[in-house]
């Protein structure tokens, strides 16, 4: 059951809004969206400058800062390899960094804040399009369990915070995301990056073909970062609920029709194989988006012009993203 309410005031241009994760994919797109959107008083720290692990450094961060506004869009984030190789670090590290930034931002009283999950917290199994109160509902995909159990704990807290303490947080979980400021690692990046990288890589080394893993044919929902901040400062707006809002397009695409929009946008020419020893994983994966559409939200990135958009962005970025 979703009691959304519309009690809360849209977000004070001169707020002090602390962004967790500001340079990260997300936290990056929302930076600059309040920026261009006049918000005066944004605050961010790189990991280097504070560790969201760090315990004491987080309080002292919030006493001292006093943000009346909290993203957090800070995580250790990565594909299935790194999921599925590194679950101790996706479960330790996720936990840690939201019980800090919670805590601390609760001991001031932070009036508003909104935490970003994952679709992976729903079950693996779950009715699709997937629905917000199917959470719980079943087993999770075994190759992110340990990730999706930290994000499916910070749901839990953000709703513990608000039955104990009456604060209006909220939380977003939005589908598979893209655009400047991706992770383009060769080890540890999303379907879109990933295929990006191996077409651009194609292209300019003038390969014969790509081989893709899989068949090509499970389905993805994918939302470019611009609609995903434009939905998160929207929910700050507009939302007050206590159950997490799924954010997507509400549109799927197979994998094969996503590589060939990549391979249009990247210029390559030749012939794309699909190794169909390797595993496809979910066969679909598509959120039900009718909480959010229901606020009056809806994405305005067309996918293909989107991914257009982030091979530029790649190419101009070629170096830093490929260090990543
Ligand atoms: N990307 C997607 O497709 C997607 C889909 C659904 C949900 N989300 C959610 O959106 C949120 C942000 O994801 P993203 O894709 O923007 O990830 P990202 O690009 O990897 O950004 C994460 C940011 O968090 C920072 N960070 C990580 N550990 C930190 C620490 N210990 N202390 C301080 N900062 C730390 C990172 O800094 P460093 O890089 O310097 O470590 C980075 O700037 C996550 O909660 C994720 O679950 C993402």
């Amino acid at each position: 059951m979703n009691d959304a309410k519309n009690t809360v005031q849209p977000l004070d241009k001169a707020a002090k809004i602390y962004v967790a994760g500001h340079r990260g994919l997300v936290g990056s797109a929302i930076w600059r969206l309040l920026e261009s959107d006049g918000f005066a008083g944004l605050v961010g720290r790189t990991h280097s400058e504070l560790d969201l692990t760090d315990r004491e450094a987080v309080f002292r961060f919030f006493d001292r800062e006093q943000p009346e506004v909290v993203v957090l869009a800070a995580a250790k984030v990565g594909g299935i390899v790194a999921n599925s190789t590194y679950p101790v670090d996706f479960l330790s590290i996720n936990s840690q960094i939201q019980t800090n930034v919670l805590d601390a931002a609760l001991n001031i009283r932070v009036p508003r804040l909104l935490f970003l999950g994952s679709s992976c917290i729903y079950p693996k199994f779950a009715e699709q399009p997937i629905r917000e109160d199917s959470l719980l509902t079943g087993p999770l995909e075994p190759t992110n369990d340990a990730y999706a159990i930290a994000k499916i704990a910070g749901i839990l807290h953000v709703q513990a915070v608000r039955r104990q303490y009456g604060l209006p947080w909220i939380s977003a979980m939005p589908t598979n995301l893209y655009g400047p400021n991706d992770n383009f690692s060769a080890t540890s990046s999303h379907v879109l990056p990933g295929l990006i990288r191996r077409y651009e890589e194609a292209r300019r080394g003038s390969a014969a073909y790509v081989e893709n893993w899989g068949t090509g044919t499970p389905r993805r929902e994918l939302l470019h970062v611009d609609d995903m901040a434009s939905a998160c400062i929207h929910l700050l707006n507009h939302f007050d609920g206590p159950q997490q809002v799924n954010v997507g397009t509400g549109r799927d695409h197979s994998i094969a029709e996503i590589a060939q929009m990549v391979a249009d946008a990247t210029g390559f020419t030749g012939e794309t194989r699909w190794d169909t020893d390797r595993p496809d994983g979910t066969p679909r994966k598509l959120l039900d988006i009718s909480t959010l559409a229901g606020t009056g939200w809806e994405p305005s990135v067309e996918l293909a012009d989107g991914i257009k958009v982030t091979v530029d962005w790649y190419r101009a970025n070629f170096a830093s993203a490929d260090a990543r």
